[in-house]
């Protein structure tokens, strides 16, 4: 896989890649040259079978401070406009395996909604999560008023996105941000550990389960209903679905091979 300038790529054992963002000087602010190397490296790990799971991060220190401030001031209505970062998050969005973010220190602004681009988010204690737009004039432009306020409530998004205060990694626990704390020296071990768990298993079922809960964000409960049950039909025709009811009934480990 090729190599780039902002963000560090490591292929680990047993289906895992780990991404880590590499600004520490601008506190991993997503400058569009970053977020243009995030999207194609998911793209890329779309299309690479070895890999079955994603763990995001930015470190021991700090996930992300957000958008790059200073050049998003270089950039006027018209630039904004036609800015390209919508297609590069549509794309991380869109990224079918699964993700497992792995957070320590500030996760802000798009920091934060970077985080919640993730299925799962592991925070170290350290973690703190925010949307301060509100303090620059601005409000969040990458999902932060529609996912935060559906995965913490209006309440707790509100209060957030309104003041610009941050919420610690036990608030986050609470509210339902966060699946997990660690310390946070454990915080990526965890996500890997995690990540690893999850690429043991059959990959299409996986892959429909993320779209499952995902769609879940999405529509309606019947709507919702009928895409997890074509869902279901169709992995009745996978390999691996025969192979994971004869493994249970043999007593045995389950060889998924993906088809
Ligand atoms: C550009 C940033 C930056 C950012 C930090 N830096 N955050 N540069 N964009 N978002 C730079 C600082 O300018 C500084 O550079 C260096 O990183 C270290 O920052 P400090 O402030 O000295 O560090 P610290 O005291 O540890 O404070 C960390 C911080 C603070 C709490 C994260 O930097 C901060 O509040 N940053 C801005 C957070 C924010 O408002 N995010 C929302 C952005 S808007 P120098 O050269 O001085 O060393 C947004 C909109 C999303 O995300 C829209 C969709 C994408």
């Amino acid at each position: 896989m090729k190599t780039y300038d902002d963000i560090l790529i490591d292929k680990l054992e047993n289906g895992v890649c780990c991404i880590t963002l590499n600004r520490p000087e601008a506190r991993n602010a997503l400058r569009t040259q970053l977020l243009a190397e995030l999207s194609d490296a998911f793209n890329t790990l779309n299309f690479d079978d070895s890999i079955r799971c994603v763990v995001l991060t930015g470190g021991e220190k700090v996930f992300a401070a957000g958008a790059d401030v200073a050049e998003m001031a270089s950039m006027g209505m018209m630039g904004i406009m036609q800015d390209e970062r919508p297609k590069y998050w549509a794309s991380i969005a869109a990224f079918p395996k699964p993700v497992i973010a792995a957070v320590n220190g500030y996760a802000l602004g798009g920091g934060c909604e970077l985080t919640m681009h993730a299925d799962i988010i592991i925070a170290g204690s350290n973690a703190q999560f925010g949307q301060p737009e509100i303090n620059l004039g601005i409000i969040p432009g990458a999902g932060g008023t529609q996912r935060l306020i559906r995965t913490v409530g209006k309440a707790l998004a509100s209060k957030m996105i309104l003041t610009g205060e941050f919420i610690n990694a036990d608030t986050a626990l609470s509210a339902g941000l966060v699946a997990e704390i660690t310390q946070p020296e454990s915080c990526i071990d965890r996500a890997i550990e995690l990540a690893q768990k999850i690429a043991q298993k059959a990959p299409l079922a996986v892959q429909q389960v993320k779209a499952a809960l995902n769609k879940s964000y999405e529509t309606s409960l019947s709507d919702g209903l009928n895409f997890e049950r074509e869902a279901f039909v169709m992995l009745a025709g996978t390999d691996d679905r025969n192979e994971g009811l004869a493994a249970f009934l043999e007593k045995r480990k389950p060889e998924f091979n993906g088809k």
